[in-house]
């Protein structure tokens, strides 16, 4: 309809079709802001939270933090509630009856919908019974649930109460479960019977069991029935879902409870640079501001669109672009429960037929799936209600972004990729789609009120396409406030460069200022957009009877980004078998996830070390990613270099099948 986007410049401009209707206009239009939220960031704030939200109490100060202590603080003073926001003041418009949460569930006959009137009910039922169980304010309540509406609501039922939710994605193992239950000190466990995947339901519930002895703040556990499958219920612990609402019908108008701006939404773990998981507190005034005004902006989310995130809500991407952004702004959301795959690999497209689609918000690793599998299945559908594109979770290779435009966009569609982290609350660099050119592999501009550098080691700023440290220098509403009961790691994102936060993460800018990011520079891997830590897998590792010491590294992959390549070294008088390598594999498995499972395990006699005994990991990725031997670098300060020819070797044999050692 609004024809091809012109190609200039090394660069896609914006479409020209829409353009005027748009939330940002134009270049000359983000510039402006760009410029006013610099200068003037208290006020462009005030504006912004005003305008998208209800607020049930004014700031007194609207941006008080301050990096030096650190102190992350938006509105302060202010109250509102984050579920009045998201559900109850869209009850009193014509929003009423409008589709707020569209369920698709894995089968394709599975659909269900709610209007805001009906997410309203549940969410008040819910938050009702939640009630009920004495959860009050500031009570920890672990969400371990499928892509279901349940989750949405119980998310929305917490922030009703002012409890605070702590997702946990389930694709975690018992290990990881654990860890996360543990350090959020959850009184309340939501959780179903099972979670489907590929037309199978696989147990939920029955790894909580395995773990709950170990998880003493547990009083309760709430389990949704999603498949009728057999589970054991403990007497006194364990309600259906069901029963736990039973008592609470109709009668519920249950009133949200008024919380500061500052009072803690959710808490949300991530990878660290240690081996023990980030629990990331975000506020409710200041992430759900930026929640809204993120989601607006960058998507130009109108009021008659059908907007659809695929990202889970384990993950940040699914709390702030699933539920807290498109809710509190009263536009349709839809949830998919199942895989881009399953049961063909044209699932993404059969939904944005069924549903009319104008905005989709996916990853890079599922494009590259789709890549792979062949632009057939894309062409059976008419995809032609799409509007805007959007991406997150890691690098978009330009191969992956052309064929995204191409055969999804049809070459008339922009696509937005997103720079963001948990941390951040939402997205920091991205295009908006009507203002910016776009080149593919940047994720281009920050958005405005966003201070972004680029900093050598000394916090100086890098010259143009120069790679170096990518830092915020100034605070914006949804930062994150603080990391649960660990004052110590929160410090720790703000004492590298002193007055800024600093990401992880490298970039570059290019000279007409498009940053492009290039990955961590700390020891995260992004395997398939999802952040894992590279010290959280080697604790595991090292925690086997066989181990002797582990070195985890990250190895480009074709379709996941980054893989998990794993160095370890046996104790002695251990053999070497493929028994034992499927069982460390497993070992990881079982401990973090599927999603952390390795995809190399090598077995070496010892590992590169320098004369102090630290593992030089940098070696060890060349090595695993096939580089040269004479490519490794400086050697000469290993106590052992001798050994690199061996590991080497050893290498490539693995990669061609074969053990690491020949027979003698
Ligand atoms: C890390 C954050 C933000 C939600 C999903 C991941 C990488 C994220 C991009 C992008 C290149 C990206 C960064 C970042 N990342 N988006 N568009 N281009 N890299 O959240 O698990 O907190 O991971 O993901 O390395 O630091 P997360």
């Amino acid at each position: 309809m609004g024809g091809n986007l012109l190609y200039e410049n090394n660069s896609y401009l914006p479409p020209r079709h829409g353009k005027d209707v748009a939330r940002v206009r134009s270049q000359q239009e983000y510039e402006e802001l760009y410029n006013f939220a610099l200068a003037d960031n208290d006020t462009f704030w005030e504006r912004r939270a005003r305008s998208l939200l209800h607020w049930s109490r004014p700031w007194e100060k609207v941006n008080n933090s301050d990096f030096s202590v650190p102190r992350v603080e938006w509105f302060r003073g202010a109250r509102l509630n984050a579920a009045y926001n998201c559900v109850d003041r869209h009850i009193i418009t014509d929003h009423r009856n409008k589709a707020a949460l569209i369920w698709q569930g894995e089968r394709e006959m599975e659909v269900r919908a709610y209007t805001y009137q009906m997410l309203y009910n549940d969410v008040c039922r819910v938050a009702a019974a939640l009630d009920g169980l004495g959860i009050r304010k500031g009570d920890r309540v672990a969400l371990y649930l499928p892509m279901i509406p349940e989750l949405v609501i119980a998310m929305l039922a917490c922030a009703r109460l002012g409890a605070v939710h702590t997702n946990i994605f389930t694709g975690y193992a018992e290990g990881g479960v654990k860890n996360r239950i543990n350090d959020s000190g959850a009184r309340i466990v939501i959780t179903a019977d099972v979670v489907m995947r590929g037309g199978k339901p696989k147990p939920l519930k029955a790894n909580l069991d395995r773990i709950l002895g170990q998880c003493p703040s547990v009083q309760k556990v709430i389990v949704v029935n999603r498949s009728d499958d057999s589970v054991q219920m403990m007497r006194g612990r364990d309600v259906w879902w069901q029963d736990f609402l039973e008592d609470f019908t109709l009668d519920a108008d249950f009133p949200c409870v008024p919380m500061d701006a500052n009072d803690p939404l959710f808490l949300l773990h991530t990878s660290g640079s240690t081996g023990r998981p980030t629990g990331v507190l975000h506020s409710t005034g200041g992430y759900l501001t930026y929640a809204a005004h993120t989601t607006q902006w960058v998507f130009d989310l109108k009021d008659s669109d059908v907007y659809w995130c695929t990202a889970d809500c384990g993950w940040i991407t699914g709390h702030t672009y699933l539920v807290y952004g498109p809710l509190a702004l009263g536009a349709t959301t839809i949830m998919f429960e199942g895989t881009p795959t399953w049961p063909r690999p044209d699932r993404y497209w059969r939904i944005v037929e069924k549903f009319r689609v104008n905005i989709l918000y996916t990853a890079p690793t599922v494009v590259r799936g789709m890549m792979r599998d062949g632009e057939e299945w894309t062409r059976r559908y008419d995809l032609s209600s799409l509007r805007i594109l959007g991406s997150v979770g890691e690098p978009m290779n330009p191969e992956a972004w052309v064929w995204y435009h191409t055969h999804i966009g049809k070459g008339e569609l922009p696509i937005v990729d997103t720079w963001w982290q948990t941390e951040t609350g939402g997205v920091m660099i991205s295009p908006l789609p009507y203002a910016t050119s776009l080149r593919p592999g940047s994720v281009t501009r920050p958005l405005p009120g966003i201070d972004a550098d680029i900093v050598d080691r000394n916090g100086q700023p890098k010259p143009v396409n120069e790679g170096g440290n990518l830092v915020v220098r100034n605070s914006w509403p949804g930062q994150f406030i603080g990391v649960f009961q660990n004052e110590e790691k929160f410090k720790s994102y703000f004492d590298r460069f002193p007055g800024m936060y600093f990401s992880g993460d490298g970039a570059r800018r290019d000279e007409d200022g498009n940053y492009w990011i290039l990955g961590r520079m700390d020891d995260n891997i992004n395997v398939s957009g999802h952040r894992l830590s590279t010290s959280e897998i080697e604790s595991v590792l090292a925690a086997h009877p066989a181990v002797a010491e582990p070195a985890v590294v990250p190895v480009p992959h074709e379709l996941k980004g980054e893989a998990i390549y794993v160095f370890v070294a046996l104790k002695n008088g251990i053999d070497w078998t493929e028994a034992l390598r499927s069982e460390l594999r497993d070992f990881v498995r079982k401990n973090i996830g599927a999603l952390a499972s390795p995809e190399v395990i090598q077995f070496v006699d010892d590992l590169p070390k320098t004369l102090s005994g630290k593992t030089v990991r940098r070696i060890l990725r060349k090595i695993a990613a096939g580089d040269d031997l004479e490519s490794l670098g400086d050697t000469t300060t290993l106590a052992r270099p001798e050994i690199l020819g061996e590991i080497y070797l050893a290498r490539n044999r693995l990669a061609l099948g074969q053990p690491e050692k020949q027979a003698d």
